[in-house]
């Protein structure tokens, strides 16, 4: 486990141990779910993960003065929302992935229709779970907007299918971002990120917040944290394709090159996809400022999404 995370007075694991819990509470489905349904619901949501974007949301809320019991709904929604995605981007239509959370992934178990249909029951039972146990109901109406635009057309989605478009683009002479070319194509590149994977893990932010009651001087501030934080993530997750480890990060490496995919390594290097995402998170850090002692495990976090190996 990283040094930074360590540093977390709660740690990792216990944050991960009360979500996995309240996970297994929320996803508890009646007799009219065919079993099928939902043991391929449960064989992804319960293959682990390091659930990033719920501890993303317990810690907003606590460094806004709330408690992880009030923020736990809206964090087991957006967990469900990540989990739905990353099995419909791993289907044979999309980045065709054997290996997801170190298990086979989802389709390979479960085939396809099965697992698109679950996708899309984990996408409708977080809304589920957000809009009845989220409180107050105006509070609830707000995270579900939220999460709808991140998890949506403009959003997520929007990204997934912006990035699939982008595959086999990469431009011939990618040469450190100097040329009108490469500039577009870092543009592009960090607005593909920015929707698939960054609006999410700024909601995440938002969320917490918005259930802490938060100012909206302070959610303007963790908007600001999260969409560095998201951009850093993507990077190194780009990065991790290229010097990652299988066992470690339980999924394939290596398959962005395979597919040609628009990634920061393909296009900048390795060197100055690092130096990228320790700026981000650099910033991000910085932005954390005026919450002083209440920043300091989301300042940990950051320093994990840069550091991590899995
Ligand atoms: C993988 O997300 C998909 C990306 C957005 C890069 P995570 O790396 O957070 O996957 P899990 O939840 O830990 O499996
Ligand atoms: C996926 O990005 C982002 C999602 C919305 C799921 P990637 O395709 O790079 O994620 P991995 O590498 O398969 O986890
Ligand atoms: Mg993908
Ligand atoms: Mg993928
Ligand atoms: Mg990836």
């Amino acid at each position: 486990m990283s040094e930074s995370i360590a540093l977390l007075p709660q740690t990792w694991k216990e944050l991960q141990t009360d979500v996995d819990s309240a996970l297994t509470r929320y996803l508890c489905l009646d007799e009219d779910c065919p079993a099928g349904l939902r043991e391929a619901m449960s064989y992804s949501v319960n293959a682990g993960g390091k659930r990033l974007r719920p501890i993303l949301v317990l810690l907003a809320c606590e460094a806004c003065g709330g408690t992880a019991e009030a923020a736990m709904p809206a964090a087991c929604a957006i967990e469900m929302v990540h989990t739905y995605s990353l099995i419909h981007d791993d289907l044979p239509a999309m980045d065709d992935d054997e290996l997801r959370r170190g298990r086979p992934t989802n389709h390979v178990m479960f085939g396809e229709a099965m697992a698109i249909l679950a996708g899309d029951a984990l996408l409708t039972t977080a809304f589920q779970v957000m809009a009845s146990r989220v409180q107050p109901a105006k509070v609830a109406a707000e995270c579900c907007a939220d999460l709808a635009a991140a998890a949506g057309a403009s959003g997520m989605v929007g990204g997934q299918v912006a990035d699939l478009d982008a595959e086999r683009r990469l431009p011939e002479t990618a040469n450190n971002g100097q040329d009108h070319d490469a500039q577009r194509s870092v543009a592009l590149l960090q607005s593909i990120h920015r929707r698939k994977t960054g609006t999410l893990l700024t909601c995440a932010l938002t969320l917490g917040a918005r259930i802490a009651r938060a100012d909206t001087q302070t959610l303007q501030l963790l908007d600001h944290y999260g969409r560095c934080v998201g951009l850093a993530f993507q990077i190194t997750d780009d990065l991790l394709d290229v010097l990652g480890d299988a066992t470690k990060l339980g999924k394939e490496v290596g398959k962005d090159t395979e597919h040609g995919k628009l990634t920061y390594p393909a296009l900048l290097g390795i060197e100055q996809s690092r130096a990228q995402a320790a700026a981000l998170v650099d910033e991000a850090c910085r932005t954390l400022a005026p919450l002083v002692e209440r920043g300091r495990r989301l300042e940990a976090l950051a320093h994990f999404v840069l550091e991590r190996d899995f």
